[in-house]
């Protein structure tokens, strides 16, 4: 099966980047419930709180490098056609809701990462490895980019909402196949 899309289909790459966004977008969201909600001395799973917020700050690092690595795929990689079954208005908003959805992948991860550290919290990479501070405690800024965070978190479940559910209603309502352009091992 050739690397790239097709015509008619996303290429495994593609599908790939795509799935391994939305699981580690789900984690993102679990480990930043529990982070929020447990006490710092409690444990969840033999986890510390601690443990949760360094999980939460390093794979959300590592999704910006998806991110980025999507984003280039996508510029490079062209697209295959539409899917003949979107009316002309659902090809309009998904493509505006993609384009909505491509900021969050970027702006929630930026937004977390100048937060920690405008705040002086910082990130231990998986726990392994301190990342350097090039831009110091600024308690404004720390503010500002919290509640971006928090808002941006909201609007990107509205967008993936919205996405998902184009997707079901066609797949699963008008049983024309949709989800095959994207679900792993499917052909349309
Ligand atoms: C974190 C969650 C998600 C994000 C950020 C996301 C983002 C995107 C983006 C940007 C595209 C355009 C192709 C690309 O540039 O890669 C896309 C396509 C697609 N997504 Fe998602 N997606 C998410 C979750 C889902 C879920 C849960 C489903 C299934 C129910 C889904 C089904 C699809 C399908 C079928 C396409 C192809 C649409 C078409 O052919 O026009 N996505 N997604
Ligand atoms: C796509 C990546 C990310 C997603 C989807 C995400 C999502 C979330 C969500 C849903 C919350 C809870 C918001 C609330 O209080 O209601 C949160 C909080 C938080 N996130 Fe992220 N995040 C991401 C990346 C990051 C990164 C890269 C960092 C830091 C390097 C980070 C640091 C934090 C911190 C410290 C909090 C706690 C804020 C507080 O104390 O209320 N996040 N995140």
């Amino acid at each position: 099966m050739p690397l790239k899309n097709s015509a008619t289909y996303y290429g495994p790459v593609t599908r790939f980047l795509h799935w391994s966004v939305f699981i580690l977008f789900i984690w993102q969201y679990l480990s930043a419930a529990i982070m929020t909600h447990l006490a710092r001395d409690q444990t969840l799973l033999a986890l510390m709180q601690g443990d949760f917020y360094n999980w939460h700050k390093s794979i959300g690092l590592m999704l910006l490098v998806l991110a980025l690595a999507r984003l280039i795929w996508r510029k490079t990689t062209p697209l295959p056609d539409w899917a003949p079954v979107l009316s002309p208005a659902e090809r309009v908003f998904s493509h505006w809701n993609e384009v909505r959805l491509y900021w969050c992948m970027f702006l929630l991860p930026l937004s977390g990462y100048l937060f920690v550290m405008a705040g002086g919290f910082g990130v231990k990479l998986f726990g392994l490895y301190d990342l350097p501070n090039p831009i110091g405690k600024q308690g404004g800024l720390a503010a500002t980019m919290m509640a971006a965070h928090i808002v941006l978190s909201y609007a990107a479940v509205v967008f993936i909402a919205w996405h998902v559910s184009i997707g079901l209603q066609h797949h699963w309502l008008e049983k024309d196949g949709f989800l095959n352009r994207m679900l792993p091992f499917r052909r349309p």
